[in-house]
């Protein structure tokens, strides 16, 4: 009887080990696709911020060639940079598509000359923050306020919806690429705030459309930064906030610190608006990722996982989390909602 038992427990255990067995193969097989694919995604993910193409600190290198290129200089920008077309103007540049050695290229130059200081300050910013985050720099020549970058056809990141919806884009159209560029945008902000000169605001953001415009998309379909003209600096330790610009700003756009606190008491008088810090850029973040996660399949299902570390920053300035904090919040909800489409009853089969 007793030996009966037993035979029916080994039979028992040995027709369970194979499926088990089985089971765990594949929930390791599963693990290990999950672990390439982020690696993939984020090549520098736990590591410093290396970058596969980069050359060193005042060197480019565009498209396939091999070899890294010293920045051009006035004469070189003079000689061998053909102007084609107008691509785009803000308030400080005028940006045309360009050709230099069969390569596209954007040349910007300066609009008024009253906004000289800006394009400088912008200039030293996108020399001293090149990196796989910051538009390329090409060459620049001061003395005629002229800046070489490397071209990106999908213009800004305004465009984003008009390129994802056209017919031969319409694969990448998905939560997923969508979420993997609100990830490049707020890494952006991480880097920024942790950049090699200090803690940097973006403080060209004054509005959703502005915002936006300040960004490239990539036609890898990354989003990098373009726009490095109102980047001032914050010093926490030596007791410096900033002020984006020295005019009243209004909407509900900007975080509330930007704003008159003394309403309709007072008029606006610059030395008397409390300065703040880079806290307003996380206050921006929910709006920027919600123009960005746009409107397709699990967008909605996207914002519902991102609703607490929004609602988090919308909270008053000291509150509000790290641009790290988010970061790994956004990351940590990507992995998540990518097991879940990849075994989405591995749950019910353990
Ligand atoms: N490298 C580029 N590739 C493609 N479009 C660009 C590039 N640089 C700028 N642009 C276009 O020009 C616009 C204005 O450029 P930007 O540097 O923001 O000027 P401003 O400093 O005057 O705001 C951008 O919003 C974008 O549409
Ligand atoms: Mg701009």
């Amino acid at each position: 009887m007793e030996k009966k038992s037993c035979d029916t427990k080994t039979d028992l255990t040995q027709k369970l080990i194979p499926p088990v067995l089985y089971l765990i193969l594949a929930v390791l097989l599963v693990n290990l696709l999950l672990y390439q694919y982020f690696n993939y995604v984020y090549p520098s993910y736990g590591q410093a911020d290396v970058e596969h193409d980069s050359c060193q600190h005042g060197y480019f290198r565009l498209g396939t060639v091999k070899n890294c290129s010293p920045w051009l200089s006035c004469e070189t920008l003079k000689r061998e940079v053909r102007k084609l077309k107008r691509i785009g103007e803000g308030a400080v540049k005028r940006v045309f598509l360009s050709e230099w050695k069969e390569n596209k290229v954007a040349l910007s130059q300066l609009t008024v000359p009253e906004l000289q200081e800006d394009f400088i300050h912008g200039l030293q910013m996108l020399k001293s923050l090149q990196s796989r985050h910051v538009v390329k720099l090409v060459g620049y020549c001061e003395e005629e306020f002229t800046v070489l970058t490397e071209y990106h056809p999908f213009g800004s990141l305004k465009n984003l919806n008009e390129i994802l919806n056209l017919p031969k884009y319409k694969s990448f159209n998905t939560w997923h690429i969508r979420l993997l560029l609100a990830i490049d945008y707020v890494s952006i902000l991480h880097y920024l705030h942790n950049s090699p000169l200090g803690t940097l605001v973006m403080c060209d953001s004054s509005d959703l459309d502005k915002v936006l415009s300040q960004y490239l998309l990539t036609s890898s379909f990354h989003v990098i930064v373009n726009d490095l003209d109102a980047l001032p600096l914050v010093d926490k330790n030596a007791g410096r906030l900033i002020k984006c610009g020295h005019r009243e700003l209004q909407g509900a756009f900007v975080a509330p610190e930007q704003l008159w606190p003394r309403g309709n008491e007072m008029a606006f008088e610059d030395s008397l608006m409390p300065p703040y810090d880079e806290m307003t850029d996380i206050w921006k973040i929910p709006d920027v990722s919600n123009f960005i996660l746009g409107d397709v399949d699990g967008s909605d299902l996207v914002r519902f996982h991102l609703f607490d570390i929004h609602g988090a920053c919308k909270r008053s300035p000291a509150e509000r989390p790290s641009a790290q904090t988010v970061l790994d919040t956004y990351k940590k909800v990507l992995e998540s909602l990518v097991r879940e489409t990849v075994m989405p009853r591995r749950r019910d089969m353990l």
